[in-house]
């Protein structure tokens, strides 16, 4: 890899002060300074790049705006486009999304002996669970409680989650470890058999249980082969474009498109689980992204017509370390579990300036301050800096092959490029990593429409305003598994009425009644990247 003069000589000072740096033990920031720094530097606080939604269940709240234009779009389809009469499939739970969340609810769903099927835009596990690497949070050390847990999530989320949904979150934890270990997930283990735990961002106890540095795939792995050897129908290449409601205005199904010939189905289903995950390819404020490629928000989108309400869609997590450079890899989530093994972030004159695990909003605002204002950062090009984290420091600290052991990934995805993480920092800056907020539920996993459960990334309320590292896999595994018992249940009482797709009307004359005009249709599905701006697809895509 090619790195200019200025990186070499900023490399070299990196490598003289190494030993220094790592006996170095930062302070941690103070709650004003953490509060001051947040409300600077922290892009959820640029007021400027948020609106306020106009209409619907969340009328007067801000959002980001790429996401209020989606909110407020036109619908993909009419209510004429298909005869809800004739539905092609007919099963009692429905789920929206073939992530870890959807997987997981499937598994028990079927486990409930409800008729189960999985539909999914691309194939399952093509998902950011798949991409998550550094681990699932679960208390289940002698010198670590669920109450103690319940702490951490609470205090690191600023005390805004739904204290009931933290409860569920830390106390099914690790019963869910267990479960996910009989189902086959490989967790990494010392020699006499006990689970291998490590530090995240803001957590008081080691509770990280890792599979080396991709946990989420070990994790996706298992719950597909679960799903297909239960032999749960999954629906590849076909997106839920509207979801269908019954005279009641209960949920109902959803109209489903073939991403390939675009051709509409109507599933017809008793209870909807929406586990669409994430809206890292909205881009928001041109940030670059850790999330795969289907990451486009749909499942709030669709859950908005529909009437349910979101909760915190203003909160984002820009994880502090993507990586910066090369480019081929920007934005490229580089795993927290790099600084709990001991890598520190240094700026362009090889000094520490920061403690490498505060939470990760505190974390990520504190290296926007180093580049941006202070002008400590290491220039990439024109547009772009970043900061470097001293992954030389894991081995200087804990012996050689231990990255090979604990982060292969992490050697692996740079070594592409010729950068060898035993010996050369890396180069880092915030990348769009989750959306804290989502569609609000409650503890039974259902949203504010009845019928409509929610479950993993695409859920407001559990993390609060930030999210602390592992609290995300390890909400899917809980969430997804409370959606799939709660949803089977709830379709044995369900008779369905008429189905309607009247909500769009309905939605339309609202907007209307607003003021609003869009030339936007949502949920966006993809994101192009041919515009230059990925926000706006071309609406005669699909
Ligand atoms: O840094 C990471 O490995 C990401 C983990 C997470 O978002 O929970």
């Amino acid at each position: 890899m090619t790195y200019t003069e200025e990186m070499l000589k900023s490399m070299q000072l990196v490598a003289e002060k190494r030993a220094a740096n790592a006996a170095l033990e930062p302070t941690r920031m103070t709650a004003d300074e953490k509060t001051n720094l947040l409300a600077t530097y922290h892009p959820d606080y640029r007021q400027d790049k948020f609106k306020t939604i106009t209409f619907g269940a969340n009328k007067g709240e801000k959002a980001p705006i790429e996401l209020v234009e989606l909110l407020e779009a036109n619908a993909r389809i009419k209510a004429g486009d298909v005869d809800l009469e004739k539905p092609f499939y007919d099963v009692d739970v429905l789920i929206i999304g073939g992530g870890g969340a959807g997987s997981a609810a499937a598994i028990m769903a079927d486990e409930a002996g409800a008729k189960v099927m999985i539909a999914t835009k691309l194939r399952i596990g093509d998902a950011n669970t798949m991409m998550a690497e550094g681990g699932i949070q679960a208390a289940d050390k002698p010198n670590d409680s669920p109450a103690i847990h319940y702490l951490d999530v609470f205090g690191g989320g600023h005390f805004a989650a739904k204290p009931e949904l933290v409860r569920k979150l830390v106390y099914d934890a690790p019963e869910c470890i267990k479960w996910l270990s009989d189902l086959g997930v490989e967790f990494d283990k010392a020699p006499d058999g006990t689970m291998i735990t490590t530090h995240g961002g803001g957590t008081s106890r080691k509770r990280m249980h890792a599979a080396k540095d991709y946990s989420g795939a070990e994790i996706m792995r298992t719950l597909r082969d679960e799903v297909l050897s239960r032999q749960i129908p999954v629906v590849d290449y076909t997106a839920a474009v509207e979801l269908i409601k019954d005279e009641s205005g209960a949920v109902a199904g959803a109209v489903l498109m073939n991403m390939e010939t675009r051709e509409l189905r109507v599933a017809r289903a008793k209870t909807v689980i929406m586990a669409t995950g994430g809206a890292g390819r909205l881009h928001y404020q041109g940030f670059p992204t850790s999330n795969h490629y289907g990451a486009t928000a749909d499942g709030l989108i669709l859950g908005y017509r529909a009437g349910a309400k979101l909760f915190a869609e203003d909160s984002l997590q820009y994880h502090p370390t993507g990586a910066a450079f090369p480019e081929q890899i920007f934005g490229a989530l580089v795993t927290e579990k790099v600084r709990s093994l001991g890598a520190k972030l240094v700026n362009v004159n090889g000094d520490v300036f920061q403690h490498p695990l505060e939470t990760r909003d505190v974390c990520a605002s504190g290296i926007i301050r180093e580049v941006d204002d202070r002008k400590n950062g290491i220039k990439i090009n024109d547009t772009t800096s970043g900061v470097w984290l001293d992954t030389p420091m894991i081995e200087y600290k804990n012996g050689e092959g231990t990255i090979e052991k604990r982060i292969p990934a992490m050697l692996r995805m740079f070594g592409k490029y010729g950068i060898d993480i035993r010996k050369e920092p890396i180069l880092v800056y915030p990348t769009l990593h989750y959306q804290n907020g989502g569609l609000e539920i409650s503890e039974n996993g259902m949203s504010t429409v009845e019928n409509l459960y929610v479950a993993g990334e695409a859920v407001g309320g559990i993390h609060g305003r930030n999210r602390l590292m592992g609290n995300s896999l390890l909400d899917i595994i809980v969430f997804g598994r409370n959606a799939g018992v709660n949803a089977a249940a709830k379709a044995k009482e369900v008779k369905l009425g008429k189905l309607t797709l009247d909500h769009i009307a309905a939605f339309d004359k609202e907007r209307a009644e607003a003021g609003v005009v869009s030339d936007k249709v949502s949920p966006m599905l993809l994101p192009t990247y041919t515009h230059g701006n990925p926000v706006f697809e071309d609406k005669k895509a699909f």
